[in-house]
């Protein structure tokens, strides 16, 4: 099965409105121009989803959100729906990222509804997923990463899994500087893969994309991307830096 990598930016609070600008101007130009084999999606903060989406819309550049409310509309104030996502063309959004899970105490119940909010106005959810250190160390990963699929992907169809992105993005490896290696990498997406697999049939668990992230770099992400579970990346850090971000892209193509 061929799965098209997706290599995927997660701005996270970084940059002003001029500064993303540029940013994604900088990236857009020096895209190759077959990118037949990957796919570029970027996470800006949401409040720049307008201007970016209709300043670079004939751009190969796919643009998304970092959260979403799980709910429709109504009086939630702060929060962003998917019918809002909608319209100003977000095409993904994360959902569960470890920060969210860490500093507003999200769950994978929470996560879950989550997905079918972005699921009902056809953006992807980019589900992350992933342990902590102790719970790497204590040996417990599997455990956790099985409950946090099965939880979140409960009240989800074989149709609906299909239009869903996982990021599995250990805990310890976010933002320090400590990449999984690819060994551990591969061992959790196949992990994943088999998870999904029992529950909607190899054929399907075929199809979906599992990214990696965790301190993706120009020196890491070939090895990383040439696994054979691993279809792309999310970038934190090294998606702020163009040159960076270009490289990541050019190690999936
Ligand atoms: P990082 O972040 O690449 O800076 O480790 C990844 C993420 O938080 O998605």
């Amino acid at each position: 099965m061929s799965r098209k990598k997706i290599i995927a930016g997660n701005w996270k609070m970084f940059k002003t409105l001029s500064e993303a600008e540029l940013l994604v101007a900088e990236i857009n130009n020096k895209l190759l121009q077959n990118l037949a084999s990957a796919e570029v999606w970027i996470a800006p903060p949401a409040l720049y989803l307008p201007t970016l989406t209709s300043q670079f819309s004939g751009s190969e550049i796919q643009f998304g959100a970092q959260d979403i409310s799980k709910h429709q509309q109504g009086a939630y104030t702060g929060e962003i729906s998917a019918m809002m996502l909608q319209s100003v063309m977000a095409k993904f959004t994360l959902v569960g990222h470890s920060e969210r899970r860490q500093y507003h105490h999200e769950d994978d119940v929470l996560i879950g509804a989550k997905i079918h909010a972005a699921l009902s106005q056809s953006i992807t959810p980019v589900y992350c997923c992933g342990e902590t250190l102790q719970e790497r160390n204590s040996n417990n990963h599997f455990v956790i990463v099985e409950q946090q699929i099965t939880t979140a992907l409960a009240n989800c169809s074989a149709e609906q899994v299909q239009q869903i992105v996982i990021a599995y993005e250990p805990v310890w490896a976010i933002g320090t500087g400590v990449t999984a290696s690819a060994e551990q990498a591969q061992e959790m997406h196949a992990f994943i893969r088999s998870i999904l697999a029992q529950k909607y049939g190899a054929s399907i668990a075929d199809t979906i994309r599992i990214l990696y992230g965790g301190s993706v770099k120009p020196n890491n992400a070939s090895e990383l991307f040439s696994q054979p579970d691993i279809d792309g990346g999310l970038i934190g850090g090294a998606s702020l830096v163009a040159a960076d971000f270009i490289a990541i892209i050019e190690s999936a193509i």
